[in-house]
C-alpha cells in the first residue's frame, strides 16, 4: 500500500481540537481505500513561542521539506501579537514551499439553514481561488516617528506579472473544469496602480481560456451579491487579502466559517502543499470542545484529493452532505448542541 507522510501542525486554541477529528476520519479511509498515512507531529504554537522565544525550529522549514502533505489547524492566540505568530510559522510554510494557491471551495449543504435568504442548499457551490504569496501581505512599508504626531505607518503591494499570470491561469482552467464561469474581485477603480494591472493580466489570460466566461467585479460590490445572489457565482479570483475576506464571507454564507476548508497548493508539487481550515484559532470557544470540525475535516478531504485519492476524497465530502442532511446532529455555530467529538462520531458512523 502506498504510504503519505503527513506532517500534522494542531498549532493554537481549537486547531488543536479540530486537527485530531481530521486524523480519525483519514484513518478510516485509508483502511477503506488502501493507503496509509504516516504523520509526524510538530508542537508548533504560541505556546512553544512563550517558552522558547520562537513558533517553530530554525530548521523548521526543512523538516517539512520531505513530507508529502501538511495538515495545519490554526495559529494565533491572545499573549503573542498576531504578526509574529503568524509570520513566524503560517506565512514562511506558503511561501517558502510556493504555495502560491489558495483553494477555498464553499458550499450550501443541504440542511444548512443559511442566513442568507437566497442560499439556498444544493444551489451555492463556488471556490475563491486566492492569490497566496504575494499582493497586500507584504514586509515591504515600515513605521516612522514614532510616539509623535508625525507618526506615520506605510504598507506596499506587491504584485508581479509571473504572479498574477499564474494565478488567474490556475483560476480560469479550474473554471473549464466546474461551470465555466470566473468572477475577478478588483479596485482598480480606488487602487490605482496595482489593481490596474491585475485586471490587465486577468483580460490577457482569459483570452487563453476562450471556454470560461468571465467578468470583474469591484470587491465592495462583490461583497454585497455574495449575499444577494451567492448561487451566481462559480469561481472567484481574488488578491491574498480580497480572497481572505471574501472567503470568511463566502463561508457565512454557507451557514459557519467552521465549515469552509483550504488548500494550501504548490502546483507545481516541488514542495509539499498544505491543508487547514480556514477559521482561526477562535480563543472564545477554545478548550470548550465544541469547535465545529468540519473546516479541518474537508481540508483533509482536500489533502487525500491532493495526494491522489479522489474517491476516498469524495466519501468524506459524502459523509459532510449525510450528517447535515440527514442528522440534527450539529456543533453549536450550527445551531446545535452536539460537542466537537459527538459530532464526528456521528460523521464517521455515515463514512
Ligand atoms: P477565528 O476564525 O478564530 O474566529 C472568528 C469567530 O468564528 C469566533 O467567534 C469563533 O468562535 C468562530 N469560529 C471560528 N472557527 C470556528 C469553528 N470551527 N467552530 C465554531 N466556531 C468557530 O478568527 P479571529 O477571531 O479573527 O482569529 C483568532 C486567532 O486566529 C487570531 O490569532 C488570528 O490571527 C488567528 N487566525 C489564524 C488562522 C490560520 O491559522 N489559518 C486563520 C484565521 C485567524
Ligand atoms: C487565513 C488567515 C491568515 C491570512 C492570517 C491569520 C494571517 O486569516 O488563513 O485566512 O490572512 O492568510
Ligand atoms: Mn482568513
Amino acid at each position: 500500500t502506498t504510504n503519505h507522510r503527513i506532517a500534522l501542525i494542531p498549532g493554537d486554541g481549537i486547531g488543536a481540537e479540530v486537527v485530531p477529528t481530521a486524523q480519525q476520519v483519514l484513518d478510516v479511509l485509508g483502511r477503506r481505500h488502501g493507503f496509509s498515512l504516516s504523520y509526524t507531529s510538530y508542537d508548533w504554537s504560541c505556546e512553544r513561542y512563550l517558552q522558547e522565544g520562537a513558533m517553530m525550529p530554525a530548521d523548521g522549514i526543512d523538516q517539512l521539506r520531505d513530507k508529502d502533505a501538511i495538515l495545519l489547524g490554526a495559529v494565533g492566540y491572545p499573549g503573542v501579537p498576531d504578526h509574529v505568530s503568524l509570520w513566524g510559522l503560517l506565512i514562511p510554510i506558503r511561501r517558502s514551499f510556493r504555495q502560491y494557491v489558495n483553494l477555498r471551495p464553499i458550499r450550501v449543504f443541504e440542511g444548512i439553514d443559511s442566513p442568507v435568504r437566497g442560499a439556498r442548499p444544493g444551489a451555492v457551490d463556488m471556490v475563491v481561488v486566492r492569490e497566496n504569496a504575494e499582493g497586500e501581505y507584504s514586509e515591504i512599508g515600515g513605521r516612522l516617528n514614532q510616539g509623535t504626531s508625525e507618526e506615520l505607518a506605510v504598507q506596499e503591494s506587491v504584485f508581479t506579472r509571473a504572479g498574477v499570470t499564474r494565478i488567474a491561469d490556475y483560476a480560469f482552467s479550474l473554471a473549464a473544469r466546474r461551470r465555466g464561469k470566473l468572477t475577478s474581485a478588483t479596485k482598480s477603480n480606488g487602487i490605482i496602480h496595482t489593481m490596474p494591472f491585475w485586471d490587465e493580466l486577468i483580460a490577457e489570460r482569459a483570452a487563453e481560456h476562450p471556454g470560461v466566461t468571465w467578468d470583474q467585479e469591484h470587491i465592495d460590490a462583490l461583497a454585497a451579491k455574495f449575499v444577494l445572489a451567492p448561487a451566481r457565482f462559480d469561481v472567484v479570483v481574488a488578491s491574498n487579502l480580497f480572497g481572505d475576506i471574501l472567503s470568511d464571507l463566502a463561508a457565512a454564507v454557507a451557514g459557519s466559517i467552521g465549515i469552509a476548508p483550504a488548500a494550501n497548493l504548490n502546483p507545481e508539487r516541488d514542495f509539499p502543499s498544505m491543508f487547514e481550515p480556514v477559521h482561526g484559532s477562535a480563543p472564545d470557544i477554545a478548550g470548550q470542545g465544541i469547535a465545529n470540525p468540519l473546516g479541518a475535516i474537508w481540508s483533509a478531504a482536500m489533502m487525500l484529493d491532493h495526494l491522489g485519492h479522489p474517491a476516498a476524497a469524495r466519501d468524506i465530502t459524502d459523509a459532510i452532505a449525510s450528517v447535515l442532511a440527514k442528522t440534527d446532529t450539529r456543533t453549536p455555530d450550527l445551531g446545535g448542541t452536539a460537542t466537537t467529538a459527538e459530532f464526528t462520531d456521528k460523521l464517521i458512523e455515515l463514512l
